[in-house]
């Protein structure tokens, strides 16, 4: 296989864990760029069920060596009862299996506080974040007043007078609030503790991943969050902190973009959105039948997804800023049971018709879709296991999404095991 990147295409939740899990088995080093523990990745192997935040879903795989690159921000504590969890499940998390870049930024408590607060003062603007503190640490990171592992992980004394001072500073503002402030002291020291047990696998990942890269080994990069919670291509304001799209794999790891063989796009075969913001195709009935069926609730926060028709102008745009070069089009079985399916092709925005979504927020609020209807294919397709046994209407659904967008069609999900993926 070559060297891949997988990231989200829509706005998170695509199943990028299943997809990376899958193509672990040919790939020798999985890589998480971006992101915290904000992301839940649910993979589903030999019948138990994982849900990751902020491990790379290559763990599930014996040999294979993960690496939380430098892009990624890490709340110790969390890392800690994830790795924890792991083990308890009998997955090993031995430090040779994973590293974990020292110079990726690290969340705090009060970063994790400071999200509530500033989500308090959006009101009715609040962006329904999940409250894991990511905003705030990227935000000390580009303000440059951030802590990196190696700050933790190097000189405990050093890194206990800044974060005290840092604590105070953020105290007096939650006090003003009238929240409650952080106890400095004990969570330096849980901070401490945990930078303890995290420093055998804290590495210099630049240096491992180019080894590695050397040596002739395959990588996978898995993507966290998706293109429109990009903070650069996203609907912003309503997006994540970090660049989802496919380049953030390189600059939060440190492999060069020639290094890269493919992109592949993971979308879902409709679409789904947690927190606030934007959703041109949202429909509240399917929301609904999906909610009824058990399934889009989110993998962090168990919040209600939003769920809509699939949408092209999404897709569209999606491969150009990512450079899809194959899709993974996963949940197609959610559709089984339709008679009728909308797809979206183009927006009207302000009595136009356009192909690509517009930048402004208040455009892409007020953008209508313009919706056709394609044939469901009303069968089961969960056991469906090639190309060619899925039905001639889910074959051409799928066609749809290539002529649309220019992208190839390279996987299919039916179900969200292993084994329920198809390769075309
Ligand atoms: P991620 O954040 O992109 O990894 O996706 P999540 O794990 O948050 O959400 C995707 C959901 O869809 C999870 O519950 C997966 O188990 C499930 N899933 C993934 N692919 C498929 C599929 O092809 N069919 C079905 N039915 N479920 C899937
Ligand atoms: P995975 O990797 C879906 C959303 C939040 C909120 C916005 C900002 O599982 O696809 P943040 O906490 O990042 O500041 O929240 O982004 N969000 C996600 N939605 N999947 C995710 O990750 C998400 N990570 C963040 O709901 O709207
Ligand atoms: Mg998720």
């Amino acid at each position: 296989m070559p060297n891949s990147i997988v990231i989200g295409s829509q706005w998170g939740d695509e199943g990028k864990g299943k997809i990376v899990d899958f193509l672990t088995e040919t790939a020798d080093v999985v890589v998480r760029a971006q992101g915290g523990n904000n992301a839940g990745h649910t993979v589903i192997s030999a019948g138990k069920k994982y849900v990751l935040h902020l491990m790379p879903s290559g763990i599930l795989w014996p040999d294979k060596l993960n690496v939380i690159g430098n892009g990624v921000v890490i709340d110790p504590m969390g890392l800690l009862t994830e790795i924890d969890g792991l083990e308890e499940k009998g997955v090993s998390v031995a430090s040779d299996r994973l590293k974990i870049s020292n110079r990726a930024h690290i969340t705090m408590p009060y970063h994790r506080e400071m999200d509530a607060y500033n989500e308090l003062q959006r009101g009715d603007g609040k962006i329904g974040t999940t409250k894991r503190g990511i905003g705030p640490t990227y935000g000390d990171k580009v303000d440059r007043t951030g802590f990196r592992l190696h700050d933790l992980v190097g000189d405990p004394t050093i890194f206990a007078e800044r974060y005290y001072e840092k604590a105070q500073q953020c105290n007096v503002i939650f006090e003003a609030a009238g929240l409650e402030p952080i106890d400095a002291e004990a969570t330096g020291k849980q901070l401490i503790a945990a930078g303890e047990r995290l420093a055998p696998y804290t590495a210099d990942t630049v240096e491992v991943l180019h080894n590695e890269l050397r040596s002739g080994k395959t990588f996978l990069f898995e993507g966290a969050q998706g293109t429109y919670l990009d903070i650069d291509q996203g609907t912003y304001p309503f997006v994540t902190s970090s660049n989802t799209i496919s380049a953030g794999a390189c600059t939060g790891s440190g492999i060069p973009p020639h290094a890269i063989d493919e992109v592949i796009g993971v979308a879902k075969a409709y679409t789904t959105r947690v927190g606030a913001g934007p959703f041109p195709t949202g429909d509240e009935a399917l929301s609904d039948r999906f909610h009824n069926m058990g399934r889009e609730f989110g993998a962090t926060t168990g919040r209600k997804r939003r769920c809509g028709w699939l949408d092209m102008v999404l897709l569209r745009y999606s491969a150009m800023v990512n450079g899809v070069s194959r899709w993974a089009i996963t949940n197609v079985d959610g559709l089984d049971e339709l008679e009728e399916i909308p797809i979206c092709t183009r927006y009207e925005v302000n009595g136009k018709q356009v192909t690509l979504p517009p930048a402004p927020i208040a455009e892409f609020e007020s953008a209508k879709p313009i919706l056709e209807t394609m044939p469901g294919w009303q069968e089961d397709t969960t056991g469906c296991r090639s190309y060619d046994e899925l039905p001639a209407n889910a074959r051409a659904y799928l066609d749809r999404i290539e002529v649309e967008t220019g992208a190839q069609v390279g996987f299919v999900g039916v179900g969200p095991d292993r084994e329920q993926t198809i390769i075309r």
